[in-house]
Formats: C-alpha cells, sequence, structure tokens
C-alpha cells in the first residue's frame, strides 16, 4: 500500500473504529445476505498466533432463534416473573440477524488464551465490516448462551468449543453515545 494512497481510507477506517457502537434496537429491515458475506470473509483474516483459525461461525434460522428466545425467556421466567419473561421473548424475537461465534477449545491453556484472543479480534472484523456498511451488532455473551440447551439448539458440542458470543445484527434503529478515558489515563512512556 502506497503512503498516497493510505491516508483518506486510513482515516475512514479510525472513523469506523471509534464510532462503532453497540447497537440495542434494530429496525425491522433484513440485511443483504451479501453484507454478512463480505462480512464473514473479514473473519478469517484475524490475527490468530499459529493460525490455528480457531472460530466456528454459526448463522441461525428462524427455528433456532424461536428455539434461543424460549430457553432465554424461561430463565428469565424463573428469575424475575411472567411479565418480564413475555417482554424478553417479544425483545429476542425482534432481533433481526442472528451469529452465534464459538472457539475451538485446547487443554493448553496458552493456547485455548491465544484462540480466544484471535476469536474476539474476528468477532471485531465482522462487527467493523458491517459497520462500515451502516449495519450494527451487538454482542452478547447472557446466561443462556452458556447453557448446554443452547449449544443443542446450535448444534456445537460444548466440550470442544466453547461460546464466544451471540452477535445480533440489523440496521440501527438507535445508537447510543458511550464514553471512554482520555488516552493519558492509561498511556505509559517507557524509555
Ligand atoms: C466479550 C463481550 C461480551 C459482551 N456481552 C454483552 C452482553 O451480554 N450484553 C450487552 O448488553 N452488551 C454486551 N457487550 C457489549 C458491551 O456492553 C459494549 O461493547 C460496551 O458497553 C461498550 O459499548 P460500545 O460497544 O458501543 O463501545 C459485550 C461486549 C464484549 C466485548
Amino acid at each position: 500500500m502506497s503512503d498516497t494512497a493510505a491516508a483518506p481510507t486510513s482515516e475512514f477506517l479510525n472513523r469506523i473504529l471509534c464510532e462503532r457502537r453497540t447497537v440495542h434496537d434494530f429496525a425491522a429491515r433484513s440485511v443483504p445476505q451479501a453484507l454478512i458475506d463480505s462480512a464473514l470473509e473479514t473473519v478469517r483474516w484475524a490475527p490468530n498466533h499459529h493460525r490455528t483459525e480457531p472460530w466456528h461461525i454459526y448463522l441461525l434460522g428462524p427455528v433456532a432463534q424461536q428455539a434461543i428466545a424460549e430457553l432465554n425467556s424461561k430463565k428469565v421466567l424463573e428469575s424475575r416473573g411472567e411479565r418480564a419473561a413475555e417482554i424478553k421473548l417479544a425483545r429476542w424475537l425482534a432481533m433481526p440477524g442472528w451469529l452465534v461465534m464459538t472457539c475451538d477449545r485446547s487443554d493448553d491453556e496458552l493456547r485455548e488464551r491465544e484462540d480466544y484472543a484471535a476469536c474476539c479480534c474476528a468477532a471485531q472484523n465482522f462487527m467493523l465490516s458491517l459497520w462500515g456498511n451502516g449495519v450494527g451488532v451487538k454482542w452478547t455473551t447472557g446466561e443462556v448462551v452458556r447453557s448446554t440447551a443452547f449449544s443443542e439448539v446450535v448444534g456445537f458440542n460444548r466440550a470442544t468449543e466453547s461460546v464466544v458470543g451471540l452477535f445480533w445484527y440489523g440496521w440501527p434503529a438507535q445508537v447510543n453515545e458511550q464514553h471512554r478515558r482520555p488516552l493519558a489515563d492509561f498511556l505509559k512512556f517507557v524509555d
């Protein structure tokens, strides 16, 4: 890449990096599959020590979506009652796009840690690619995604794969503001 060509691209990239926000509320309109496909392409180019390529992607259709929304609603019913469970069920069923990423487990603690790190980079690639096209994502790791019932619905083996997240994607109905500590709070120059 030449220096002259890099300037406007890197400015655009920095804006995507800093302005990407977790989206909690989506419009009902679905995202064209071509945008999802091109975001998925970026997943496999995430940095990855030893190129273990530890990620697995599951795109969920309506049957799995319904089953997971009901699993979650059942958990909410137990902890917060019927009204809260109904609200949650309706909210989850309104999520337009559903993707699950899992990561290979390993007996080697360092490898497992580095593989999870690579999966997080892959997840960020996916989110940033979509955000660059105006599509938002919510990464969620709530209790239900760690249950055996969840792995059975999605169809992966919990003994060999761990959940990185459930990712909802769609056109944002609203984008919330966010704040971060200033760089000076955590930046140190070391001689
Ligand atoms: C590993 C991981 C798990 C997350 N799980 C949840 C979650 O379960 N529920 C949720 O509302 N947000 C979840 N988030 C999104 C964060 O809450 C969000 O990134 C944070 O509030 C900062 O907002 P921003 O993404 O708009 O900068 C998760 C993010 C990461 C990286």
